[in-house]
């Protein structure tokens, strides 16, 4: 992630949060763009995330701490940059989490928000997206916040509409190729597969069932690839 190196590399930063951070796939690359000297923060409601996220990133200079996003338990003005990745479409209340992000950043400080993008996708990134909405789908169904992802100008919309103004903001492959590995399009079918399992006894899976032959074909003609990411770096409207 050169370019976000790059526009941190003049900018002195002690202190992160990372608002949602689930298992710290987003943590790891923020140590690496601040190269292990600030000390990160990852928070989440997810209890059984943070266990995973404590495990993989044991250092002294990280922690991750139970918490919401809408109700975060800091002092105004305590980090440099504050980041949401991946979890804008997880959230309940967007307008309460952004402002709870804009107070606890410092006067000078930015706001990252990295998120999966939907709109013009190859045929294996709409197979991501395939299976990504699915288990939206399947989240709603058991009362849990989890939205379809949304096109790059929906996200620029919800960024702008939370009174931030946009610095910087690019799309970019997290994963560069298609995968067409037996394995791992295996892999894939099986998550379908048991969520479509979380279905048996309701309506719902007659009416989704034909999805998983389907996906099974989409995967062995165009494989899988996930879609591309929006990073928008942002500072609160003035
Ligand atoms: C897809 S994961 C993203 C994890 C990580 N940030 C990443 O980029 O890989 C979405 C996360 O958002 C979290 N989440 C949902 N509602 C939240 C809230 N109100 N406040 C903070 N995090 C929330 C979920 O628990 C989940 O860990």
């Amino acid at each position: 992630m050169k370019r976000l190196q790059h526009f941190f590399s003049n900018k002195p930063v002690a202190r992160v949060l990372d608002v949602g951070c689930g298992a710290g796939d987003f943590i790891k690359l923020l140590d690496g763009i601040f190269e292990g000297k600030a000390r990160l923060t990852g928070i989440d409601p997810g209890e059984e995330w943070l266990k995973e996220a404590r495990v993989r990133f044991p250092q002294e200079h990280i922690d991750f701490v139970r918490m919401s996003g809408e109700q975060l338990d800091f002092e105004d003005n305590t980090f440099e940059v504050v980041t949401l990745s991946n979890a804008l479409h997880h959230l309940e209340n967007i307008e309460q989490t952004f402002n709870e992000m804009k107070r606890v950043v410092k006067p000078g400080g930015w706001l990252l928000i990295n998120e999966i993008s939907d709109g013009e996708l190859n045929p294996a990134q709409e197979n991501q997206r395939m299976l990504h909405h699915f288990k939206s789908f399947v989240d709603r169904l058991h009362g849990i916040t989890h939205r379809p992802t949304r096109t790059p100008d929906e996200i620029l919309d919800i960024v702008d509409q939370n009174k931030l103004e946009v610095v910087d903001s690019f799309l970019y492959l997290k994963m560069k190729m298609v995968n067409r590995e037996e394995l791992f399009l295996e892999d894939k079918y099986r998550q379908m597969e048991s969520l479509l399992e979380e279905l048996q006894g309701r309506p719902e899976f007659d009416q989704t069932k034909d999805q998983l032959p389907l996906f099974r074909e989409r995967l062995a003609s165009h494989g899988f690839q996930t879609a591309p990411q929006l990073m928008v770096i942002a500072k609160p409207r003035q």
